[in-house]
């Protein structure tokens, strides 16, 4: 097959490259098309247009398949933890015993936040949302860590520092916004561990860290570690790519994940199955409205730019669940209505005809609700998660020589060329109207 393809337009021929993937995947290369046919794309969404060529993650949406440099999501979640997946996104291999070693004490050394910090926290009002806390203060680590050198030891530092600080922030958040004492990191335990405790210890009651849950988390955490140009990791390469410092870079990921057709799905479909099951709507209702297209309303948890099948993650996600479920003798009034929404979903022509498949969102929120996360913590915990994957694709396209400024084309569709108008000629009322009247 040729790896040219040829672009005829009136009399003219145009011969575009073809760019090949390791998996086969094929790319119009048309960074040279606007120089050589005075002509741009267009693609709404990006649906069909790569940004990048990467290393880190392959997903193929019709098969439902997503690796992480090349193993397999379901080894992954099995074999490996949290912790260790981050070092395998960011170095693009699996760590050595001394590796990870050196890498945990980082993460160990960098887990306290500035305590200047926590006026910060005491600043925002009571009901601020997590995400919003999050991003700003990921936004303030730059004032607190003005220093991130070109040198690979000082990225090493400035990454775990993100990886090991975004934890406890989070973890802060939580216990500020209950008035809570704040609960401090502690060497001896893992990077979950020391999560689970900071959110859930207290000097009356002391938590009891159970390994079930803990598994639970670092899974849920490797299934959100990262998943190529989606929505906020295409916002941390294009805010990245203007050169600016990789806290910024990283809060505006955090930002773009908030959006409830993205990261905030979760939250959004707990939130759905609660209406359901407080009978604010029927299963059947929510099924009707989310096919009627007079109704902006979707059935959050459903549907994947990428997965016309089901989302790996979601098989994972569930399996994880029930055994959670399970072990901790829990009845989850939600999860009937899950399971009953999936089923009528799955038979359903709309659905079938869409490819609308539950994603990572559909039962992420349940699991977390298992562990005792509150809702509005859902999507701050997709954050943790998908970090060491934003941070890799940072760092891939600082490493790469060819990476640009991120600046798309349009076409513009406006007025076309028209001079001023003096206000006197505009029509309409003259009189002008004193401010204070106007305010
Ligand atoms: C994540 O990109 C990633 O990889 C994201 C993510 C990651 O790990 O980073 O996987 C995480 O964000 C998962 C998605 C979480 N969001 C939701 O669950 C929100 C509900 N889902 C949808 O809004 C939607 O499916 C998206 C946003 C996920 C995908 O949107 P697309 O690819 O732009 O698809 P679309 O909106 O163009 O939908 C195509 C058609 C539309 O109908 P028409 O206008 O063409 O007639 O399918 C319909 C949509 O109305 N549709 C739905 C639907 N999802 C799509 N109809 C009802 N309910 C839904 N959930």
């Amino acid at each position: 097959m040729s790896d040219s393809v040829t672009l005829k337009w009136g009399d003219k021929t145009f011969e575009l490259p073809l760019i090949e993937g390791t998996e086969g995947e094929k790319a119009i290369d048309i960074s040279k098309l606007r120089q050589t046919t005075g002509l741009v794309t267009m693609d709404p969404g990006f649906a069909n247009t790569g940004s990048c060529q990467s290393a880190i993650t392959f997903m193929d949406g019709e098969k439902g398949i997503l690796r992480y440099r090349g193993y397999p999501i379901e080894q992954l979640a099995e074999h490996s933890t949290f912790r260790e997946v981050a070092y395998l996104l960011i170095h693009g291999k699996l760590p050595t015993a001394k590796e990870i070693t050196r890498f945990s004490v980082l993460l160990n050394d960098h887990s306290l936040v500035h305590e200047d910090m926590r006026t910060f926290f005491e600043s925002f009002p009571r009901q601020s949302h997590p995400m919003g806390i999050l991003s700003s203060m990921v936004n303030a680590l730059k004032s607190f860590y003005p220093y991130l050198e070109g040198a690979e030891e000082e990225i090493e530092s400035t990454v775990t520092r993100l990886i090991s600080k975004v934890r406890t922030l989070a973890a802060m958040s939580y216990k500020i916004s209950r008035g809570h004492l704040v609960v401090y990191p502690r060497p001896d335990l893992s990077y979950c561990e020391n999560f689970l405790n900071m959110m859930f210890d207290s000097p009356v009651r002391p938590y009891e860290i159970d390994p079930d849950i803990v598994q639970a988390l670092s899974v849920f955490l490797i299934l959100h570690a990262d998943h190529e140009q989606n929505c906020s990791t295409s916002a941390v390469r294009v805010v990245g790519s203007g050169r600016v410092n990789l806290y910024a870079a990283i809060s505006a990921g955090i930002a773009a994940l908030w959006g409830p057709l993205h990261g905030g799905a979760n939250q959004k479909v707990i939130e759905m199955l609660t209406d359901i099951a407080n009978g604010r709507m029927t299963v059947k209702e929510a099924v009707h409205r989310a096919k009627d297209k007079e109704d902006p309303f979707r059935l959050m948890g459903f549907g994947h730019r990428v997965y016309k099948t089901y989302d790996p993650r979601t098989r994972i996600m569930k399996k994880m669940y029930d055994k959670l479920l399970n072990k901790l003798r829990i009845k989850d009034p939600l999860l009937n209505i899950a399971a009953e929404l999936e089923e009528i979903a799955l038979k359903d022509p709309y659905f079938i005809d869409y490819h609308l498949y539950p994603n990572v969102d559909f039962y992420s929120g349940m699991v977390l609700r298992t562990i005792g996360i509150p809702t509005s913590m859902f999507t701050v915990m997709f954050a943790i998660g998908r970090l060491p994957g934003w941070i890799a694709q940072w760092k891939e396209s600082m490493d790469d020589p060819n990476w640009r400024i991120s600046r798309p084309r349009q076409v513009y569709t406006g007025s076309a060329l028209r001079d001023y108008v003096p206000m006197e000629d505009r029509g309409g009322e003259h009189k002008t109207i004193p401010l204070r009247q106007s305010a």
